[in-house]
């Protein structure tokens, strides 16, 4: 999956732009999802799961003179007051390493850090992209916030999960006050 614009030009990182998604990027975050999950490397995310979870989304596109291009999406999904989860994040094959995925992250940190969420959260194969953007690996036999578990279910590895769990705490975000105890967890079994 390579883009046309990308083809035709020498990319620089300032000819990245990430905005939050609109309705009409939906088929190409569905299609880009969809390639990834094919491949094995996230879960497919179905198309009224997107359109449900809308305002989650940013979308990284290439911007010349050319015209605009989608190359990459990320989700910010709030799990609790003192969470948040990065989710649905994807490059386009043929811009991988250009520095796309991390301005998504870094999208994703600014919109935690505006909400007040101290922490965020994301289960990957891609650790070593992860520990770029800041996160730790988690051990998730323990220690990890109850609400990380919210989309196992419809997990066809609920029973067997081989996912990371990745953290990073907000430098200066404070936890929110007065806040409520999160409902127990539905824990894949095998975990703990
Ligand atoms: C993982 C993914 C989003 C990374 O996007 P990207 O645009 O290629 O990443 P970037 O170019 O922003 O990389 C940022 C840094 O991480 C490093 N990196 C990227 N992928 C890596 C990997 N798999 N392992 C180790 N390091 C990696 C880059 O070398 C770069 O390092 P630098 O800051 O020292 O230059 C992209 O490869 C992708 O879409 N993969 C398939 C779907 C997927 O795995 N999504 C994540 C599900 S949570």
């Amino acid at each position: 999956m390579t883009t046309s614009i990308a083809n035709e030009h020498t990319l620089n990182s300032s000819d990245v732009q990430v905005r939050p998604a609109t309705t009409s990027d939906v088929p190409e975050i569905f299609d880009l999802i969809g390639y990834w999950a094919s491949k094995s490397q996230m879960l497919v995310r179905p198309m009224p799961n997107i359109f449900e979870n809308l305002r989650d989304f940013f979308v990284a596109e290439i911007v010349t003179e050319a015209g605009h291009e989608f190359v990459g999406c990320a989700a910010l999904h709030v799990l609790w007051g003192d969470i948040a989860e990065v989710r649905g994040l994807a490059v386009k094959d043929g811009v991988r390493g250009g520095g796309i995925g991390k301005k998504l992250v870094s999208t994703c940190e600014q919109e935690a850090r505006r909400i007040g969420i101290p922490q965020l959260f994301a289960w990957t194969y891609s650790v070593g992209f992860f520990e770029k953007c800041g996160f730790e690996l988690v051990d998730k036999t323990r220690d990890l916030h109850p609400r990380v578990w919210s989309e196992c279910l419809r997990c066809p590895f609920f029973a067997g999960c081989n996912e990371n769990g990745m953290r990073k705490q907000l430098a200066g975000v404070a936890m929110p006050a007065n806040l409520p105890e999160p409902p127990p967890a539905h824990v894949p079994p095998g975990i703990r």
